[in-house]
């Protein structure tokens, strides 16, 4: 079955560069979201980026205006009636997902592919909301997704190959490298990546050394291009607390709880680079 038509819900800082990246290589978009004003800013977004592309030669001013000519909004999600594929990128949070999904099921017709963008829910749980647990699959982009090449494709206990192949073959379109990923707490990325950044709240909390010298260590001695506690603070930290705790659930295993800090800063409303202040101050 080919994709042609895809539609993208959410168009926060994931779900507008789904919907870039996916109409720069030629795809049909719908970008959908149930606030009026985070799409008018997810199109706007898209369009200054593309501008900034065609100002840097990476782009023509024709590409701009055929991206932009693929580019359409949406308020319901009535609309994913006449699309091949629709990528949720809406809150990380269950109860959100799993109500998109079960309208999705209903407006879509029977090819239709459903893919969740989620960071660290399971895949399996949210196909069991759908009667097409086989169609549905996790597509994790990376932020910034135009920038970024990975994408990990996580298959629930019930996605069929069929689906599997057909995403693959599109992440492929879309110019992105996929990686094929079982549906475990965190996938891949984030079961590295989190216990890494926990781990270095830990030092922090335990006063081996200053978010700066902890960041200092990573960079210059281990080559990371920025630091953990930067990236932390990038990714925002009520986001690696979550993924924290699914982990810690999802294994039943102390080596993944939760730096006591880690909690106190998300308590305190210091959320990363998006509250102004995390581990660094941002103005
Ligand atoms: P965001 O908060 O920037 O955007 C979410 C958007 O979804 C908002 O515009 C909101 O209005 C909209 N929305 C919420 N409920 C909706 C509904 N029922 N129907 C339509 N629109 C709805 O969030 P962000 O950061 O883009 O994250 C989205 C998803 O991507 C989450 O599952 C997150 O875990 C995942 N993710 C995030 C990454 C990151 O670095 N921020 C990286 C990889 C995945």
């Amino acid at each position: 079955m080919a994709i042609k038509k895809v539609m993208v819900i959410g168009a926060g800082q994931m779900g507008a560069g789904i919907a870039q990246v996916c109409a720069q290589s030629g795809f049909e978009v719908l970008l959908n979201d149930r606030d009026k004003d985070a799409l008018q800013a997810g199109i706007n977004g898209i369009e200054k980026l593309l501008t900034r592309n065609v100002e840097k030669d990476r782009l023509t001013e024709e590409e701009k205006a055929a991206t932009l000519g693929r580019l359409s909004l949406s308020n319901t999600l009535k609309d994913a009636a006449s699309c091949d594929l629709v990528i949720e990128a809406v809150v990380e949070n269950m109860d959100v997902k799993t109500a998109v999904f079960r309208e999705l099921d209903m407006y879509t017709p029977k090819h239709t592919i459903l893919a969740s963008n989620t960071s660290s829910l399971p895949i399996t749980e949210i196909a069991a909301e759908t009667k097409r647990p086989d169609q549905v699959i996790g597509m994790h982009f990376m932020n910034p997704v135009p920038v970024m090449k990975l994408i990990e494709i996580i298959r629930g206990l019930q996605t069929s190959d069929e689906t599997y192949e057909a995403i693959q073959a599109m992440s492929l379109q879309l110019s992105k490298i996929p990686v094929e990923v079982k549906d475990f707490p965190g996938f891949v990325s984030n079961r590295i990546l989190m216990p890494m950044i926990n781990e270095a709240i830990y030092t922090v909390y335990e006063g081996v050394a200053t978010p700066k010298d902890v960041d200092q260590v990573m960079k210059l001695g281990m080559n990371h291009p920025m630091g953990p506690l930067t990236l932390a603070d990038f990714i925002g930290l009520d986001t690696c607390l979550y993924i924290m705790e699914v982990l810690h659930e999802g294994f039943g295993d102390s080596k993944y709880r939760p730096c006591p800090l880690l909690r106190q800063y998300v308590k305190a409303g210091w959320l990363g680079k998006k509250t102004g202040k995390g581990f660094y101050e941002y103005r």
